[in-house]
């Protein structure tokens, strides 16, 4: 039994297809990225599944529950954990609110030991006191991940990691979104940088215009001229 099962998904902004008849599946501790150009419904597709925007159509089953219907909040109870594509964190919280925040989501689970969150997100441990406000773009982007993964999340959506981050932070959010990989967790993965697409996952879902049109491996997404001519407007 798969972990995740999306069927027929569907989602519609102000009566507008965002995504159409989606379907596809994830084990535990699977990991799989969603590919597509600008606008081929890849958020709306994620937030449809954590539940913060309304489907229109279609089934999500999740550890063998329905959870179509249920609210944003009872899914991540549920272990499914989405990390947004903009970092929301309350700036006036510290690194140590943030994960205790974090912590209390875990309803009716364990939440990772704190040692275990500070071993995996070193520079966190080293700005427990700061204000989440005040940390860089980088370090803001791992108490996002770091806030979604102490509650013990069996699946965790991550939306573009790497949006608004340096070039020279990628290969530490690479090295660390392996490591929580690792603890066998499993990952969906938005991302359009083609170094952390390659790095996350070996299969991918292509989405155009709100259709998955494509899955198989990534290197071949990245790699092959028709798809990429097709789907990323590459000559
Ligand atoms: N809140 C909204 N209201 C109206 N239309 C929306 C809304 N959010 C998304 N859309 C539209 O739905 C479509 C899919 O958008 P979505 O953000 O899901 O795509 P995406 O693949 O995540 O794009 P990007 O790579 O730019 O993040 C787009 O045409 C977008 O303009
Ligand atoms: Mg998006």
């Amino acid at each position: 039994m798969s972990l995740l099962e999306v069927k027929n998904l569907s989602v519609r902004h102000g009566g507008i297809p965002a995504v159409r008849d989606v379907s596809f599946a994830i084990d535990a501790g699977e990991s799989l990225t969603f590919l597509g150009p600008n606008g081929a419904g890849k958020t709306s597709c994620v937030e449809a599944i954590a539940g913060l925007v309304p489907k229109s159509g279609g089934q999500v089953i999740f550890a063998g529950k329905d959870i179509t219907r249920l609210s944003a909040s009872a899914i991540a109870r549920r272990g499914l954990a989405l990390v947004p594509q903009w970092r929301e964190l309350f700036a006036t919280f510290t690194v140590a609110e943030t994960l205790a925040a974090g912590a209390q989501a875990a309803i009716g689970r364990k939440p990772r030991p704190l040692d275990e969150i500070y071993a995996l997100f070193p520079k966190l441990a080293d700005r427990q006191q700061q204000a989440a406000g005040s940390l860089s773009g980088g370090e803001q982007q791992m108490l996002t991940l770091a806030r979604a993964f102490i509650a013990s999340p069996s699946l965790l959506l991550l939306d573009e990691p790497s949006t608004g981050l340096a070039v020279g932070i990628v290969g530490s959010l690479i090295e660390t979104i392996n490591r929580i990989r690792s603890t066998g967790v499993a990952i969906l993965a938005v991302e359009q940088n083609v170094q952390i697409a390659r790095s996350v996952a070996e299969q991918c879902c292509l989405l155009s215009v709100g259709e998955l049109v494509w899955r198989g491996k990534v290197e071949t997404a990245l790699t092959d001229g028709e798809l990429q001519r097709a789907y990323f407007g590459a000559h």
